[in-house]
């Protein structure tokens, strides 16, 4: 077996706290990725789903090595990323490039598209502007745009045009890697499917592998071959996006199926139902990331004493995929059985339930 594209192992990024408000305050760090390992074949589609906070753009940002993890390491082909110096080789911002979320903050407004597109083929491949523009106006075909889009600015487009754009942008240093920063969330729902649509497409024109990060299930359930699900610093499930969808087996990834809408009324209803089971009228992530417990216990239903003590280590599910929950480890679903079962077994909750909360649940 050949080994992985991009292989994260153990990563952990901590932001200092800074000041506080008085001059001798200094407030807590903040854990934004915490022992995180995960692997990315060439040519393939992981996506990272997960709240808003939870730790995706700051993952994506140390692969990009926009920033520096303070253990953990990163390699992506024959590069040592975490072993990087101060900054990563012009080479390294070849093998790898990003399309963010905001398509009109990512692109300078002051210059001309061909110029946006034009500028990468100029640094990696030392293109002369005649050779930069035809390969750039091929690029702009190869995203559904025109020729004649080269000579506009970025202003002239819509949000999905801009985000074709970005992508064209991405698309020049031929990268191995492309980490999509929730590329779609600012579109609406139909540009959405287009612009994946041709995501899609280009990865398999391409070949290249695409990290995809994104708050909703539902936008990286079929594009992705296998999802990582992400609660406040932590990898807490990991597995084929169709085991993951269809028999999840951590609480937060149920919570997360639960809160993608469903056109039909019947189900729309169980599944607003089970939400308000599962959320516990907890409002997201509070604080800061736990060191050592389940980050969800707070919003649990199942919660149980060992995971306000500890973490969890992975177990791997009967799907094939790997939790990290004690459920799994110590609680009912010994054997790695998906949290589903759980629910239909409300005998089982209030035998692991030792929250009072949990047991309204
Ligand atoms: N530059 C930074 N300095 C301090 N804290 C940060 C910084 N960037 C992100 N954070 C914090 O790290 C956590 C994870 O943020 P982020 O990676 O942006 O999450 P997500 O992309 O999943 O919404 C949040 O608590 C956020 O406030
Ligand atoms: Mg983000």
């Amino acid at each position: 077996m050949s080994a992985p594209l991009l292989d994260i192992d153990d990563l952990t990024i901590v932001f200092g706290g800074g000041r506080g408000a008085l001059p001798w305050q200094k407030l807590p760090d903040v854990r934004a990725v915490q022992h995180v390992s995960l692997q990315i074949d060439a040519g393939d589609t992981l996506g990272l789903v997960g709240e808003s906070g939870s730790g995706k753009t700051t993952l994506g940002r140390a692969v990009l090595r926009f920033l520096r993890p303070q253990s953990g390491s990163i390699r992506l082909g024959d590069f040592d990323v975490t072993g990087f110096g101060r900054g990563a080789p012009v080479e390294y911002r070849k093998v790898v490039q990003v399309v963010f979320q905001d398509p009109v903050g990512s692109l300078n407004p002051s210059m001309l598209v061909g110029s946006i597109i034009a500028e990468p083929l100029r640094i990696h491949f030392g293109m002369d502007s005649a050779a930069a523009r035809e390969r750039a106006a091929e690029l702009l075909t190869q995203v559904g745009l025109q020729r004649h889009h080269l000579t506009r600015y970025p202003h002239e487009f819509s949000g999905g045009q801009r985000q074709r754009i970005a992508v064209a942008r991405a698309l020049a240093t031929e990268p191995d890697l492309l980490v999509l920063d929730e590329p779609v969330s600012a579109l609406d729902v139909s540009t959405q499917s287009q612009v994946i649509n041709l995501l899609e497409r280009l990865q398999r024109e391409t070949g290249m592998a695409y990290l995809f990060i994104a708050h909703d299930l539902a936008v990286v359930r079929h594009t992705c071959r296998r999802i990582a699900v992400m609660y406040h610093s932590r990898i807490v499930e990991l597995g084929e996006s169709d085991d993951i969808c269809e028999r999840p087996a951590h609480p937060y990834t149920d919570l997360l199926l639960a809160s993608i809408p469903d056109p039909d009324p019947a189900v729309q209803h169980v599944k607003s139902q089970r939400r308000r089971e599962l959320a516990q009228g907890v409002a997201g992530a509070s604080g800061r990331a736990p060191i050592d417990s389940c980050p969800f216990a707070e919003r649990c239903p199942h919660a149980m004493d060992v995971c306000r003590e500890s973490f969890p280590e992975p177990v791997a599910t009967s799907t094939g995929g790997t939790v990290w929950c004690h459920l799994h480890t110590s609680g009912p679903m010994l054997g790695g059985r998906p949290v589903s079962e759980l629910a239909t077994r409300p005998e089982a909750c209030q035998a692991v339930s030792t929250s009072p909360s949990a047991a309204d649940g």
